[in-house]
Formats: C-alpha cells, structure tokens, sequence
C-alpha cells in the first residue's frame, strides 16, 4: 500500500488540521461548551463528539473500504484493512479548563503495525506527522529524539488515569525521582509521545493507556528515532489499551528496568 498509504498520510493532515481548527474554535468559545464525566476525573465535551464526526465523516467519504476506531465512537465500518485510530481530543480536560496543551490525534493501523500517523496542536500550531520508513517531521521539518545520554540527566513525561492504581504510579514517581530523573505531566498522552519525538522530552511513560492516545505517536516517535515497547503486540490492545513506553535507545535500559518491570 505504498503509494496508497502516501495518499491517506497526506489526506489525514489536511483533515486533522482542518478538525483541529473546528476546535480550537471551540476551544475559544468554552464557556458555552457542553461535557459531560464518563467516570473520575474522565469528560468528553461537544468539541470532542463534533471533532470525531468530522475525521470519521471526512475518512470515510475518500476511503469507504477503512475502519475506524474513536475514542468517542467506537469501531465503525468493522472488517477493514486499514484501521483508522482517532482521539478527537486528547487532553480534554485540559481543553475544558482552558489549558492549551491538548491536540487531535489520528494513527492508521494496517495488519497489526501502526504506519502512519498525525498529532496537531491547533493552538501551538505544531502538526506532527509520520509515515512509516519515511521519517518523523514537526511542520514538515524532520525531528528526531533527545540525545541524552544519562538518566540523571533526563526528562520525561508521565501519565496517570484512574484506570490504574494510585500507588503504582507515586512508586513510578519516586523511581524516576530517585534515579535523578525529572518528569511532567501534561495530561495529553498523544502530546507526551510528540514530545518525545521531537527531544523536548526523552521519554513518555503509563502505565496503561489506550490506543487512541498514543497510534500515532507510536509511528511518529519510531521514525524520529526512538523505541517504544510492542504496544499493540498484546492481541486485544486497540480496545482495551496497554502499557506505553517511548524512549531513546541510550535512555532504554535504565527506563526499562525503572518502569517497565513494575507494570
Ligand atoms: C487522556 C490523556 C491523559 C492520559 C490518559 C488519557 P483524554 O486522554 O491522554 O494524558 O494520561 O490516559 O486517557 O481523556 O484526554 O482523551
Ligand atoms: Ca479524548
């Protein structure tokens, strides 16, 4: 699907920068916007629906053969090929809150691999983008990972849902503190996994996540250079999710043993 997969990599930009406009301007507009809780500390907002309305509607009409998994909507046109992963809106509490550290994100999953992906952020005007064995570009520039060579020297971005345990992530907290390793948070997985990409951070770690947060930084953070674990090796993991970890090949080993074997 080379050239085919060219095409749908060019065609999934343009409609996520078009969908992450459509919600910046909501974004803008938020004290009139509607959202609702699906659980602790967990929303979804009119944004987010319309937002996945729009990538899905625009996806299907030029490839009615794909399918389509939304965090939102859950798998549509089921039996494709192609598997379209979409997060509408990643971050949305921070969307909600007014916080401009949230970003569309769309991967496109063929036979298991994630091949293609792209994560924008309509209020830093960043778009992410990547296709496999063709490298990783920030605004068309290519990026790559962080050379940092020591844990004591590195910075990496955590995440936490009540998915999880409270106590394994202060233990995930205090191991990387310990190693004299900083971390944030910005509670946007999909901007975590960019971050990443583009060596802001040298790494992005949680315990368990799903795939819609992080299809596309897989991809894009691979071909930037860097390694994640086999997130979609587990058979089930495009519905019920699995841990991430995204970091450099000197950064791997000291990551792993920190985090990966407390999961
Ligand atoms: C969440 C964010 C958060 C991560 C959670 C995700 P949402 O997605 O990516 O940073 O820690 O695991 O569920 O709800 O903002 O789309
Ligand atoms: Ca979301």
């Amino acid at each position: 699907m080379s050239g085919d997969l060219s095409l749908r990599c060019r065609f999934a930009q343009a409609v996520v920068r078009e969908a992450g406009q459509n919600a910046a301007e909501k974004f803008r507009r938020r004290s009139e916007l509607k959202f609702e809780s699906k659980g602790k500390q967990d929303f979804v907002s009119e944004a987010d629906k319309a937002c996945e309305e729009f990538v899905v509607g625009s996806l299907l009409k030029a490839f009615p053969e794909d399918s389509f998994l939304g965090e939102e909507g859950g798998m549509q046109n089921a039996g494709g090929k192609a598997i379209w992963v979409i997060d509408p809106i990643d971050g949305t509490s921070n969307f909600i809150a007014g916080f401009p550290n949230w970003c569309v994100s769309l991967g496109l999953v063929i036979e298991g691999r994630a091949v293609a992906g792209v994560i924008y952020n309509p209020i830093t005007e960043e778009l992410y983008s990547a296709e496999i064995g063709c490298g990783a570009m920030l605004n068309g520039r290519v990026i790559k990972v962080s050379n940092t060579k020591n844990i004591d020297a590195a910075r990496i971005g955590l995440g936490f849902s009540y998915r999880r345990p409270v106590d394994e992530h202060v233990v995930a907290v205090k191991a990387c503190l310990d190693a004299g390793c900083e971390y944030v948070r910005f509670g946007s997985g999909a901007l975590g996994m960019a971050h990443a990409a583009d060596g802001r951070l040298d790494g992005y770690y949680e315990a368990h996540i799903n795939a819609w947060d992080v299809a596309a930084g897989i991809v894009i953070h691979r071909e930037a250079g860097g390694w994640t674990n086999d997130f979609l090796g587990k058979p089930d993991a495009l519905e019920t999710g699995n841990v991430i970890l995204a970091t450099t090949a000197d950064l791997r080993p000291a990551l792993s043993s920190l985090l990966l074997s407390r999961t």
